[in-house]
């Protein structure tokens, strides 16, 4: 049946361990949390595609794109307008391989999430327009479908990504993601009481990725053992995952940290910010995604109020979450 609008959500990531090292290969942990990116995609008739951003501090950007010509009536955010570019690169990956005319589409994106801070905002906005688009043009994929196209846009966009992001948003629950290799879903039949802060950002994931690169080509040898003891760190944390022993939990995210410290990722204000977390009783605590500032996760079985009021008290702005279990979801209105 076709449809005129289209509303699909995706969940933001927290990334419980692996990220860079998910990037050279290694396996990674990443949890699909309940708040995320919605995308509505309709038909308005008309030439051009018309994109609008706005988060929920009410910023926003509008663009219309007529053939190769972008105009934008920005009001000034640069996050956002990166998430449009997410946008329109799904949009022109699925109408390029399923056909379907961009012109006359109007899509709005809404965030419940501060953007571009380490929350897998760009894989969901990706994940979610594709899923929207897909519906629209009545082209059925699957969330592993969408993932794959999720992945494409952040690899086309940010030149250097991991399908980590992409399938988490797009699946949903707790998932393990070996690249190239095998993307499942672990079973977690018990609660994970995470806390989850951030500040802003000083530099972009695509950035940091850059900068590991860069330390990795001049120091091979060393880069290449972190990462090893990286994955290491994440299959021992798949069987703690499936006892439920919160104490290894911690320990290795604590390790984690200090491996993410190594390789030049944290930064002063998260790292303090990560030590009050701990100070405050959390078992461990860690960066969250690319780093330079942005997320940070504390494991803090029965103690997360005060963990919370830790990370405000360093200056960290604290984000309430649970798993989601269900990954992108698309609603239509005929
Ligand atoms: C970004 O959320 C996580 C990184 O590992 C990059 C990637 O996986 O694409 C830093």
């Amino acid at each position: 049946m076709s449809v005129l609008k289209v509303t699909a959500t995706a969940p933001g990531v927290v990334k419980l361990f692996g990220e860079h090292a998910v990037v050279y290969g290694k396996p990674a942990i990443a949890m699909a949390i309940n708040k995320g990116i919605r995308v509505t995609v309709e038909e308005s008739g008309g030439n051009s595609l018309m994109i609008f951003a706005k988060d929920l501090e009410v910023k926003g950007i509008a663009i219309r794109v007529t053939g190769d010509s972008i105009e934008g009536s920005v009001i000034n955010d640069s996050q956002l307008s990166k998430l449009v570019s997410y946008a329109l690169t799904a949009l022109r990956i699925i109408s390029g391989k399923y056909g379907g005319d961009l012109r006359g589409i109007r899509v709005i994106i809404e965030s419940q999430l501060p953007i571009g801070a380490g929350l897998a905002t760009s894989a969901a906005v990706s994940v979610a327009t594709a899923a929207a688009y897909a519906r629209l043009i009545n082209v059925k994929l699957s969330k592993e479908d969408i993932a794959k196209v999720g992945h494409s846009v952040e690899l086309t966009v940010q030149g250097a990504a991991s399908p980590m992001d992409t399938a988490a948003s797009s699946i949903g629950g707790v998932m393990y993601i070996k690249p190239g290799v095998e993307i499942k879903r672990l079973s977690t039949s018990f609660k994970i009481p995470l806390v989850v802060g951030y500040i802003e950002r000083e530099l972009t994931t695509g950035e940091l990725v850059r900068r590991v690169k860069v330390l990795y080509n001049k120091y091979p040898k060393v880069i290449d053992d972190i990462m090893n003891s990286i994955g290491a760190i994440v299959d021992e944390a798949v069987t703690a995952l499936g006892k439920g022993d919160y104490v290894t939990l911690g320990e290795l995210m604590n390790i984690n940290q200090g491996l993410l410290e190594a390789l030049g990722v944290s930064n002063h204000r998260l790292s303090n910010i990560i030590y009050m977390a701990r100070r405050a009783g959390a078992l461990g605590a860690k960066l969250s995604g690319g780093g330079g500032g942005g997320a940070m996760i504390a494991l803090a079985p029965g103690v997360e109020d005060k963990v919370a009021v830790a990370v405000e008290l360093a200056g960290g702005e604290v984000i309430l979450i649970d798993v989601d279990y269900e990954g992108v979801h698309v609603e239509d209105y005929s």
